[in-house]
């Protein structure tokens, strides 16, 4: 056995050496610096030779606006509303036109960063704001649940998804296949990763959110200049990582990942624990014997998650954050026990501040969530009361499988409380608000200048 453990150690310290030989990537900055030097010269171009001389800002702003007409520019066909063009695609060689490109795991593609910096040269329209472009993913699978309201609950966690990110103009992609057939359950998401990595250069960070976790902050926005340095963000507890060797110290159900060379090598050493791998028995075994509370015999994602920060602090720790400052995965029966009190506060925040009870747009929430967050720090300095909780996580309750981890009731009105506790900051955009959080049916209209129910007492 000790043989075979060591052979397994030294086939992944062969893995580890040639993503160590890959300079490191931090923040991509003088893409965009590059990309703005291009916008210039389209500019330029497309403008007429009286124009003055815009500074470098100014075009990264100016580039992608549609003519003054506010129909097609000069060189490119159409332009969205948002400042995309979604029918630019020149014949310029990309990697996209690479023959010997593989969308798979287990191909990792080499110099990631270029071939994206090329493809984002090329589309203009893309790079302005590519820095900070968030792309969630999710995923379920591909059969019906054998749960009765499994389906129900899901399209629902996934509605919820779908408002969290209309609401801040990010993309998403519900993936509903095994991308690798033998990467199911835990490992099923590397797989989609890698393959969003390459369908969407455009995007610097892919935000992977399980299928049983919700948004329960609708204003909340990942504060993205923090991780300039890091490439991987986590919830997790570095205490519980370094000195307990916990396998509880991350939750891998929800982070977010930079679209960059590291990643592309990263997931690789991290799905190479994974069940399509010969060596998966032996993996369940180290990370067992390394973790101090892993009772799994089974290599699981987040323990090999785990080993990887206490074994190749180096290579890949160093690039990791774990994120403990917010809830990027709130354990749900805490939570939930407060959700109550969380809508009192809110509603009576908002009650004392003019502007937030001004009815508005869906398209400009960002602005009032602002507001809030003012709002909210000016109470704090006086008792304030708890946040929403960025996002709930479900973890043990299985309503597709059924097999609750907690008992049904309790994870089921968890859920109903936390999914119309999330659905009332998205319906009050439309005039509407759910009174009762255990009453998916009980629905009332907003009267002008109420913002949420308050409920007098
Ligand atoms: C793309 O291809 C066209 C046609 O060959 C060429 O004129 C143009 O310079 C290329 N653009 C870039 C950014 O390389
Ligand atoms: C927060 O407090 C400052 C200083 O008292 C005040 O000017 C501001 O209007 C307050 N903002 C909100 C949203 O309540
Ligand atoms: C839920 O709300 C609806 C509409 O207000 C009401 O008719 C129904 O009785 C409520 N159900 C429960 C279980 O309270």
């Amino acid at each position: 056995m000790g043989r075979a453990i060591a052979t397994v150690a030294s086939d992944y310290k062969e893995h580890a050496t040639v993503a160590k030989m890959e300079k490191l990537i931090g923040p991509t900055k003088p893409i965009f610096i590059g990309v703005a030097v291009v916008a210039l010269f389209m500019l330029i171009w497309s403008f007429s030779p009286s124009a003055s001389f815009p500074n470098i800002s100014d075009v990264a702003k100016m580039a992608v606006l549609p003519g003054k007409d506010g129909g097609a520019t000069k060189d490119c066909a159409t332009v969205s509303y948002q400042g995309i063009n979604l029918g630019h695609d020149p014949a310029n060689k990309t990697f996209y036109d690479d023959q010997a490109l593989s969308y798979e795991i287990g191909n990792p593609v080499t110099n990631w960063d270029d071939k994206r910096r090329e493809w984002l040269k090329h589309h203009p329209s893309f790079a302005t704001g590519a820095e900070d472009r968030v792309f969630v993913v999710t995923g379920s699978q591909p059969s019906p649940c054998k749960n009765p309201i499994g389906d129900h609950l899901k399209l629902r966690f996934f509605k919820n998804k779908v408002d969290y990110c209309r609401i801040h103009g990010y993309d998403i992609f519900h993936s509903n296949a095994f991308l690798h057939p033998k990467m199911v359950s835990w490992w099923v998401k590397m797989p989609v990763l890698r393959a969003t990595m390459l369908a969407h250069p455009e995007a610097e960070w892919i935000f992977w959110v399980d299928s049983d976790a919700i948004f329960t902050d609708m204003d909340f926005k990942l504060p993205l200049e923090k991780y300039k340095d890091h490439n991987l963000v986590v919830p997790g507890f570095p205490n519980k990582v370094y000195k307990e060797k916990s396998c509880g110290g991350v939750n891998a159900g929800v982070f977010f990942i930079r679209n960059c060379q590291w990643s592309m090598e990263f997931l690789e050493v991290w799905a190479g624990m994974g069940p399509q791998t010969p060596n998966y028995e032996k993996w369940g075994q180290i990370l067992t014997s390394t973790m101090t509370d892993n009772t799994n015999l089974e290599s699981d994602d987040q323990s090999a998650l785990v080993y990887l920060l206490l074994k190749e602090k180096e290579t890949f720790g160093n690039k990791i954050y774990l994120e403990y400052h917010y809830d990027l995965s709130g354990y749900w029966v805490e939570i939930v026990k407060s959700l109550d009190t969380i809508s009192d506060n809110y509603a009576s925040i908002e009650k004392g501040v003019t502007e937030l009870k001004r009815r508005h747009a869906e398209k400009v929430s960002e602005h009032y969530a602002a507001v809030m967050r003012e709002a909210f720090a000016n109470k704090s300095g006086s008792g304030g009361g708890r946040k929403r909780p960025f996002i709930t996580h479900f973890t043990a309750c299985r309503p597709c499988s059924g097999q609750w981890g907690y008992s049904e009731g309790q994870c089921s009105n968890g859920m109903e409380k936390a999914l119309n506790f999330a659905d009332n900051q998205v319906l009050r955009n439309y005039g509407f608000v759910r009174p009762d959080l255990l009453n998916a049916s009980s629905i009332y209209p907003l009267p002008f200048g109420f913002s949420s129910y308050y409920k007098e007492k």
